[in-house]
């Protein structure tokens, strides 16, 4: 693998430029665990984020396959502050502007397991950092504008640069994969629960 930059992801977004992101090699695919991690969540997790969910370009849902859930910028710095770029798991619960709202189901508003991009997506070349997170689950309906809580439990790899969007949607189903079986683990499954979460 490319060597990784330590420094936070805030401390990259303060030069002003975007960063140049190793490109995915063959042997990095190929070789990816199927799960990361210690047997419990280490410093600097658990991270607890919260926002109103913003529309991203879209490109998730309609390129990927994976549509994400953008967090303002505002929501960003207990994270970025702290980690370098790349790709996190953890779990994320929506929560309507009201009790009695019935656009999304009793399963939609549930904590779920999800897989979290911070970063410059160098796919596709975004000028601005970002936070973008996949719920793992099949929703009734758009979500835009209600609040996001996440708990962030772990790093599973580097943001990285892609010669086609088959291996990026690749490597995201692999991510997702490796939270899941990142998420099984007891002292992990514990955060469900967590008080952050409605
Ligand atoms: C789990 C996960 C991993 C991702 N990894 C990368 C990556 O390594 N490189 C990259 O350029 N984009 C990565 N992305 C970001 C996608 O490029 C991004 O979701 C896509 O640009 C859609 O953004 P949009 O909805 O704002 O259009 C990842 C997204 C997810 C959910």
């Amino acid at each position: 693998m490319a060597a990784v930059t330590t420094q936070t992801a805030a401390e990259v977004a303060s030069l002003g430029e975007p960063p140049v992101a190793p490109l995915q090699t063959e042997s990095f695919r190929v070789d990816r665990p199927q799960i990361v991690g210690p047997e419990s969540p280490e410093s600097p997790f658990p991270i607890r984020l919260s926002g109103p969910v913003q529309k991203g370009f879209g490109r998730g849902g309609k390129d990927l396959g994976c549509p994400t859930a953008n967090l303002p910028d505002e929501s960003l710095p207990p994270m970025s502050s702290v980690t370098k770029t790349g790709v996190y798991y953890g779990y994320a619960q929506v929560i309507p502007p009201r009790k009695d709202d019935d656009t999304l189901s009793r399963t939609d508003v549930e904590v779920l397991p999800m897989v979290m991009s911070l970063g410059w997506n160098p796919f596709y070349k975004n000028e601005r950092l970002t936070a973008e997170i996949h719920i793992m689950h099949e929703f009734k309906s758009d979500f835009y504008g209600y609040l996001m809580k996440a708990v962030v439990l772990g790093y599973i790899r580097p943001e990285l640069d892609y010669t086609s969007r088959e291996a990026l949607i690749d490597d995201i189903e692999t991510d997702k994969r490796v939270a899941l079986n990142c998420l099984q683990r007891p002292e992990y499954q514990k955060y469900t629960t967590d008080p952050h979460f409605s």
